[in-house]
């Protein structure tokens, strides 16, 4: 069957164990894709992390390089990028140790937006002007699962407003696309007052499924789950699914790779190595549909 995806020998590719990976396959071929859910984080998993040797922003970032924020404002998120990031990806710190100094980084963040009073209006303009880029082979995703009916759960710890506008730019947010992420909330004219609901950084994703129990509950009839996420805190994203079956983990490993290829292939059943492309979930989804 993995013989069957000539994509998972792509030199991005790396597996623990080819052989469960297949049967995992084997057993989501067997149910039929009408069973099939896919959960997909956002940032630097469905955008690129880099494009010709530039950094692509996060949903933040674009907001962080945007001319809705003062210059003033623009160096404090700088600041907490540089000091927050490398500890998001330092592969020797535990996640029990990171917890509270993501939730640090993401409470100051919004704090500082909140006190921009961005505008509504021009989140728009924010995001046409930005370098965020989606994946190559977003299209063939996005409009693949549409056209066979397969929900597509966004889970994400980026901003919910944005990330909506980067995929109705890019002319793929389907009727099949769901988000659960960090939504802003304004003002009656419009301005920034708060971030709504409960804060989901990148590890309370877990806590963030439990809360959205309906979603899961409409689903039931689809226990089989394609995930795909960036950090290893997205392999909680999933926890919320009823009566799961089979869950084929796809991680995207972008950056400090060395270090952190171990943990990634100890939780991800395939772990794509500095690979841009969304070239083998595609082909891992057309297998699913029988297109391939
Ligand atoms: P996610 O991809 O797991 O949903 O997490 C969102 C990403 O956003 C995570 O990699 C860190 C990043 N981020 C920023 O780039 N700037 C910020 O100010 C914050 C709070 C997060
Ligand atoms: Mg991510």
């Amino acid at each position: 069957m993995v013989s069957e995806i000539p994509e998972l020998s792509n030199p991005s590719v790396c597996m623990r164990d080819p052989q469960r990976v297949e049967e995992i396959l084997q057993s989501m071929v067997k149910a039929g894709s009408n069973t099939v859910q896919v959960i997909a984080d956002f940032d630097m998993t469905l955008t690129r992390f880099a494009y010709k040797g530039k950094r692509c922003p996060t949903c933040h970032n674009i907001l962080d390089n945007s001319n809705l924020i003062s210059n003033e404002c623009r160096e404090e998120l700088k600041v907490l990028l540089d000091t927050y990031y490398p500890i998001e990806i330092d592969s020797a710190r535990s996640i029990a140790e990171k917890l509270p100094l993501m939730v640090e980084w993401w409470t100051k963040a919004h704090k500082i937006m909140v006190q921009q009073k961005i505008r509504k209006d021009l989140l728009a303009t924010a995001v046409r002007d930005s370098d965020a880029m989606l994946r190559e082979g977003y299209q063939l995703l996005f409009d693949h699962l549409h056209e066979h009916s397969i929900p597509l759960l966004i889970f994400s710890a980026g901003i919910g407003d944005i990330l909506e506008e980067v995929i109705r730019q890019a002319g793929v947010f389907h009727s099949n696309v769901k988000v659960f992420s960090n939504y802003m909330d304004f003002d009656e004219s419009g301005l920034l007052k708060a971030f709504k609901g409960e804060l989901i950084h990148i590890y309370n994703k877990r806590e963030g499924a439990l809360l959205n129990t309906g979603h899961f509950q409409e689903l039931r009839t689809r226990p089989n789950v394609l995930l795909l996420g960036d950090s290893l805190g997205d392999l909680t994203m999933a926890d919320g699914v009823q009566d799961m079956e089979n869950i084929l983990k796809i991680g995207f490993l972008n950056d400090k790779v060395e270090e952190r290829k171990q943990s990634y292939l100890d939780s991800y059943d395939i772990v794509l190595v500095q690979d841009e492309t969304l070239e083998v979930p595609n082909a891992i989804i057309l297998h699913l549909t029988g297109n391939k």
